[in-house]
């Protein structure tokens, strides 16, 4: 098939057979398309999920389908929990049942797993919303003004700890099945810095009313979250070698191993993938029990978000560079790695089959998260060095035309497993929504203004 019917049959996809309508407006699209219109879907890929549709609300936007994302925005909005245990947080996925809105906020998951992710990324989406719509009126309305303080009073309120990560079980978010992602996972606190930073500035529309959190609140946290990120996340071949030199056993302030973690703990696996110039966020910091594993869209949050600075992004792409026999393979792209393998495999999942290693979660490859990577590329590609910007240009169509190639005739599958990715994932659903608008939003970029590229941006 040519590009251009690919392009057409792809939009055809998401427009007529992805999103749903209620009372007559576009609400979200489901995670799946069924075999058969009309049918309910497999499990619970027949409902809309927020993280889900981020990838097709980013498009919407780009589209200028504002009207759309702002009432899949209101929606959301609508099912926000008010009981009093879980008030403030928005759903992992909701759908329509005889009539009514239905909302899981993971009472209905497999493993009852709760979704930390979908409340931080409506912030965020939110955010992307008012500044290419241009919509001044929606931010001041007080239902989008008291959603806005409800989240906040889940992040700003006074816990057991004093650290500004936020503290989640496993599986918190798009990884949402055990894989020892519980703690202060990387994801969650990008997701929170895009979070606190947006929250920010939709409270300015509130005026001097803003209570009782303050725009000044959220930027104050954030910036003390960054701080606390760069210091111990960030790492590079230099970084390595001075943790590696560290006392343990420290008591008090000032010392510099403060997580008293041994020197065991940093795996021998670093040293090749850091090279020389290469740098990345690692995947958690927890007492005694760091975790080095490589998570793509946290590191591309971290980049999209500025949380990173300039030169540390440079690093970033360095490292993915460097690197792509795993990170890409024959499919963009690894969502962690390396996988947990064997007795680690054994413990850490509980035995879960659908994240064997090199498979799902736990190393497999998804075409959904190329774009990610796509826009922190572009949004940096004026100020890369030469030799970078160029690597980093033929790298982003390399990938293009691997998904290009292959997911139109393997329908759209929702993930890719092994070492290469060559094999489609083993319980992956055909005709995933986000392999398709991710398909899409890849091809945009490429043909597209870069500035287009900061449709995430922040500010
Ligand atoms: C799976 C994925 C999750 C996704 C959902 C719907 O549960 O792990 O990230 O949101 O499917 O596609």
């Amino acid at each position: 098939m040519q590009e251009a019917k690919i392009i057409q049959q792809a939009q055809a996809l998401l427009y007529d057979r992805a999103m749903v309508s209620w009372n007559g407006e576009w609400v979200g699209a489901i995670a799946a398309i069924p075999k058969q219109t009309g049918t309910g879907g497999d499990l619970n890929y027949c409902e809309i999920f927020i993280r889900d549709n981020v990838p097709v609300m980013a498009y919407l936007l780009l589209q200028k389908k504002y009207d759309a994302v702002k009432n899949f925005l209101t929606t959301c909005l609508s099912l926000q929990s008010q009981t009093p245990q879980t008030r403030g947080i928005f759903p992992t996925s909701f759908v329509e049942h005889d009539g009514v809105l239905v909302a899981d906020y993971g009472q209905r998951a497999i493993g009852r797993v709760i979704s930390v992710d979908a409340t931080l990324w409506w912030v965020v989406l939110a955010n992307a919303y008012v500044r290419h719509s241009g919509d001044r009126d929606w931010p001041t309305q007080p239902a989008v003004q008291s959603g806005i303080q409800k989240f906040l009073d889940l992040i700003l309120r006074p816990s057991f700890r004093e650290a500004p990560t936020l503290y989640v079980p496993d599986g918190a978010f798009m990884i949402d099945r055990p894989l020892d992602v519980w703690g202060a996972p990387l994801e969650i606190q990008a997701l929170l810095y895009g979070a606190l930073r947006g929250a920010a500035n939709l409270l300015r529309y509130a005026g001097p009313h803003s209570r009782p959190h303050t725009s000044h609140d959220c930027i104050r946290y954030a910036r003390e979250l960054r701080r606390h990120l760069l210091k111990h996340y960030w790492v590079t071949s230099k970084t390595v070698q001075v943790l590696r030199r560290r006392p343990t056993e420290q008591y008090g302030t000032g010392i510099q191993n403060e997580f008293n973690i041994q020197t065991e703990t940093i795996p021998h696996w670093l040293q090749e993938w850091l090279g020389d110039r290469g740098g990345y966020l690692i995947g958690n910091i927890r007492t005694g029990r760091p975790d080095f594993r490589f998570f793509s869209l946290g590191n591309c949050l971290g980049a999209i978000f500025d949380l990173i600075t300039p030169n540390q992004q440079r690093s970033l792409f360095r490292l993915v560079m460097q690197n792509q026999h795993h990170l890409v393979a024959q499919m963009p792209l690894r969502i962690c790695h390396p996988p947990l393998e064997d007795a680690d495999w054994r413990k850490k999942t509980g035995y879960d089959r659908k994240n064997l290693p090199w498979c799902y979660h736990n190393g497999g490859h998804w075409a959904s998260l190329t774009w990610f990577l796509c826009i922190a590329m572009q949004r940096q590609s004026q100020s890369l060095p030469e030799d970078l910007k160029y690597n980093v240009k033929s790298f982003l169509k390399n990938s293009y035309e691997l998904m290009l190639r292959q997911l139109p005739d393997q329908q759209w599958a929702e993930y890719h497993d092994g070492p290469t990715a060559h094999w489609i994932g083993q319980q992956a659903r055909t005709y995933q929504t986000w392999t398709i608008v991710g398909f899409l939003l890849m091809h945009h970029f490429l043909n597209a203004p870069e500035e287009d590229s900061r449709i995430l941006d922040l500010f």
